[in-house]
């Protein structure tokens, strides 16, 4: 009984492993799929320069204060980035689920606040 126990624990601790182990890799996996998501959906108003119209309203509202183009933000977090998508704001759309997916957007979020929780 007692080595059952102890082969118990054995494993437990493996799965907890295993688990710990695939989320980091699903972590580091998010950042080139988020990139991916938002060069198909964000780019063409996000991109970096004066013929974006969503860099060029950020210029104008943050006047320099922040940078214009979103993948130079440092101040995003995932839940601010989830609002907009999903809300949409001024010209910009929203996105629904058939579009940007709920594991998408995780992605879009964590490559836009570079991984931040
Ligand atoms: C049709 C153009 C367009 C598209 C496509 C678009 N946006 Fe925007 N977005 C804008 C505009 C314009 C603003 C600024 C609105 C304003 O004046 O406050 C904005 C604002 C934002 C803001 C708020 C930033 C701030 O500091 O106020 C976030 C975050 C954002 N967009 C994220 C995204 C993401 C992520 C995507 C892709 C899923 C996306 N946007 C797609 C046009 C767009």
């Amino acid at each position: 009984m007692k080595s059952m126990l102890k082969s118990l624990a054995a494993v437990s601790v493996w799965v907890a492993m295993a688990q710990s182990g695939w989320a980091a890799i699903q972590d580091t996996n998010q950042l080139p799929q988020g990139k991916h998501v938002f060069q198909q959906w964000c780019a063409a108003c996000h991109a970096p320069g004066h013929a974006y119209p969503g860099t060029v309203a950020l210029e104008a509202k943050y006047k320099g204060a922040l940078p214009d183009a979103l993948e130079e933000r440092t101040d995003l977090n995932p839940q601010m980035v989830k609002y907009f998508v999903r809300h949409g704001v001024t010209i910009m759309p929203f996105f629904r689920k058939t579009e940007i997916s709920d594991s998408d957007l995780a992605a879009l979020a964590a490559y836009l606040t570079k991984g931040k929780k």
